[in-house]
């Protein structure tokens, strides 16, 4: 069997033309722009790539676009006000705290600060118990976008067996709940996981987000199951620096019925869902219908 290739590219462009459909109905019926704002500490590299990324596909969907880059040793105390001011104005409907924060910082602290019902992470307490009890919560962005690229590929993902290999509070647990809460028999497996092979080829739907190179090799999967990899690990590849996931690509299609690419599938979905929590935030702030199909 050679797998479908599930294209995350052009899903999440897809879904930002959704997104900015809504946002030009909102501004001509309502005189509402949902607004994003993001808070880079320190001039870490790679983040500053993703805050850049972030700040241009917001504007481009039609947003407003708020950036506050903050030195890398900024006191947790201002840090904390800022957040809180951001909660205040109304201009803004979705704040994200870019982790990781130097390590001065209380992570848990900062991000507990943000206002729930603008936390467009999903990593609030509140909203880390409202997925975990089945109520409306702002959703992590990652595993949101392997949902929608699931459900896009399956339809009805009920009755399904899932193996998440990963336990991170940013992929691995939310994903597990909201596979739940589409009815799929959920595993989480990890690295002290007995027989790993054995568990993940007994899964339907398997998402690896592990972070480990190339760790899910193709005898691991049950022959036509969906595989979703959230890796994104750089090796060194005939001196050249190459992406890869988490799941051995080559040996793994040639066993899935569908597959993620790396680079190109669950990587871009990732942006694509911080505007569509962006938008789900500013229209429940505005007591307005939330989109449709943009939600877990
Ligand atoms: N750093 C890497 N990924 C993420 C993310 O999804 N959210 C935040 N806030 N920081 C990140």
């Amino acid at each position: 069997m050679t797998a479908t290739i599930i294209d995350g590219k052009a899903f999440a462009e897809k879904v930002r033309g959704q997104v900015a459909a809504h946002v030009a109905r909102l501004k001509a019926d309502h005189g509402i722009t949902p607004g994003l704002a993001v808070v880079l500490v320190g001039e870490d590299p790679a983040s500053q790539v993703y805050v850049r990324s972030k700040g241009k596909q917001t504007v481009e969907v039609g947003m407003a676009s708020f950036e506050h880059k903050l030195p890398a040793d900024t006191a947790e105390a201002d840090l904390v006000a800022l957040v809180q001011r951001l909660n205040a104005d109304p201009e803004v409907h979705g704040i994200l705290v870019q982790l990781p924060l130097p390590s001065h910082l209380n992570s848990d602290l900062v991000i507990n600060t943000i206002d729930p019902a603008k936390d467009v992470d999903g990593f609030h307490i509140s909203n880390v118990g409202l997925l975990g009890t089945g109520q409306k919560a702002m959703v992590p962005c990652t595993p949101l976008g392997c949902l929608m690229l699931l459900r896009d590929h399956l339809g009805s993902l009920s009755g399904l067996n899932a193996v998440v290999v990963g336990r991170s509070n940013i992929v691995g647990k939310p994903m597990a709940q909201l596979l739940l809460g589409d009815s799929c028999t959920v595993t989480i497996a990890h690295s002290r996981t007995k027989d790993l092979p054995a568990v993940c080829r007994a899964a339907d739907i398997l998402v690896a987000a592990v972070g480990r190179p190339e760790m899910v090799k193709g005898d691991w999967v049950k022959p036509g199951a969906t595989v979703i990899d959230v890796g994104i690990n750089r090796v060194e590849r005939d001196g050249k620096t190459k992406l890869v996931g988490d799941v051995d690509f080559a040996s793994a299609a040639a066993v899935a019925g569908a597959i993620t690419p790396v680079p190109g599938g669950v990587g871009p979905m990732t942006i694509a869902c911080l505007l569509a929590n962006t938008l789900t935030a500013c229209c429940r702030a505005n007591g307005l219908a939330e989109p449709e199909g943009l939600t877990a």
